[in-house]
């Protein structure tokens, strides 16, 4: 199957992670070679799984998520003939393991916790075949996660479209697009689907430091698609907008608490700044399964933080002294007051978000939760 079709005329769409039956293998692209080399690798093993998450060769929150449940498969293989005991252990350890490679993104530790669950409900049957029964368990979940994921993205795209005037120029962090997603993304959804439908947009695309996601992948796919799109350093953001060429911010997180706050990419609470004083609407994108509303505030979300490398030599060569010392938290929180709207596959929140946030989650099909 040509992995990269145009589907009925809709934007040309990369596939950053699918599963192989024919050979039991997690296909992903890997994204720490974009935009030079667009290559696909097979992970056979839970080690490999973890390995990619860690090292961002599949990146995105609802990317790593659905990894990390097909994670949990690869990592099951081979236990099915282990006692009871000892498969309910391996399953712990397994699941332990892979949803702490990374820890703000709470689609990861969500996802993983799903097939757990899936897992634990066919091994309370007891009979002998309950193990092999688990392990496709597993599989089932994650592949129901995955689909899932892509029709969120659909979604998104459609409601978040009606937020984006034709002619509008739009500004992005990072990447929370297809190649972040199972689907059309979740921030560059609703571009895409804007685009599809004959608007006329403008993108511009913030490199991201320090690994340059907004550079290296958000332009990538927004070029493929035959989108406008520009890149810039991260701090030209403000006198863009002063410049008046920012009609609308539009980012995707990787963790919304309870009251609206929202983590994403570090530099996202920078140009949630900027935005609010130049009085630039700021939309975040996300799936219900980003919001957590077990978190009271964004500042009891755990934060990531990365190795020194990847600022001291991010950009290829040495740019900081040897032995200076090197901050590097890969991830902020925005105030929810600086967030005009939260754009769900259950429709759109908007202030309070503690009210509206819950009516989404307890609704089905977004009708509770619509508020436009
Ligand atoms: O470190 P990354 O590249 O995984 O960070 C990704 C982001 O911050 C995205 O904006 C977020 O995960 C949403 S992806 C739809």
């Amino acid at each position: 199957m040509d992995r990269n079709v145009n589907r009925g005329g809709r934007p040309r769409v990369l596939v950053p992670i699918e599963w192989r039956d024919d050979v039991e293998a997690v296909r992903i692209i890997d994204q720490t070679l974009l935009p030079e080399e667009l290559r696909y690798v097979d992970v056979v093993t839970v080690d490999q799984m973890c390995e990619a998450i860690s090292k961002l060769r599949v990146r995105g929150a609802p990317a790593i998520g659905v990894a990390g449940a097909l994670g949990v498969y690869l990592g099951m293989r081979g236990h099915e003939g282990d006692s009871a005991e000892a498969f309910a252990r391996a399953l712990e350890d397994v699941c332990q393991r892979v949803s702490s490679v990374r820890p703000t993104a709470v689609n990861l530790s969500w996802a993983v916790g799903r097939v757990q669950a899936a897992a634990k409900r066919e091994m309370a049957s007891g009979d002998a075949y309950a193990k092999a029964g688990a392990r496709a368990a597993i599989l089932d979940e994650a592949l129901a996660i995955m689909d899932e994921d892509r029709r969120c993205c659909e979604l998104i795209g459609l409601h978040g479209a009606e937020l984006i005037p034709d002619g509008a120029r739009v500004l992005t962090h990072c990447n929370a697009g297809a190649l972040a997603t199972a689907g059309i993304g979740t921030a560059l959804a609703p571009i895409y689907v804007r685009h599809s439908q004959g608007a006329r947009l403008k993108v511009w695309a913030d490199e991201t430091r320090p690994l340059l996601q907004g550079a290296r992948l958000t332009a990538y796919e927004l070029s493929q698609a035959g989108i406008d799109v520009t890149v810039i350093c991260d701090n030209m953001a403000a006198s863009l907008m002063a410049a008046g060429k920012v009609d609308l911010v539009i980012v995707g997180a990787d963790r919304v608490a309870a009251n609206g706050d929202v983590c994403n990419k570090i530099g996202t609470y920078g140009l949630a700044c900027a935005a609010w004083v130049h009085q630039i609407p700021f939309y975040v994108a996300c799936p219900t399964s980003t919001l957590d509303l077990s978190i009271r505030r964004g500042e009891d979300i755990p934060i990531e933080e990365r190795g020194q490398e990847e600022v001291a030599c991010g950009l290829g060569r040495r740019t900081v002294p040897e032995g200076v010392a090197i901050y590097n938290p890969a991830f902020d929180v925005t105030p929810a007051r600086m967030v005009t709207a939260i754009i769900t596959e259950r429709g759109i929140a908007r202030p309070p978000y503690g009210r509206g946030l819950a009516r989404l989650m307890q609704s089905e099909d977004g009708s509770a939760g619509k508020t436009h």
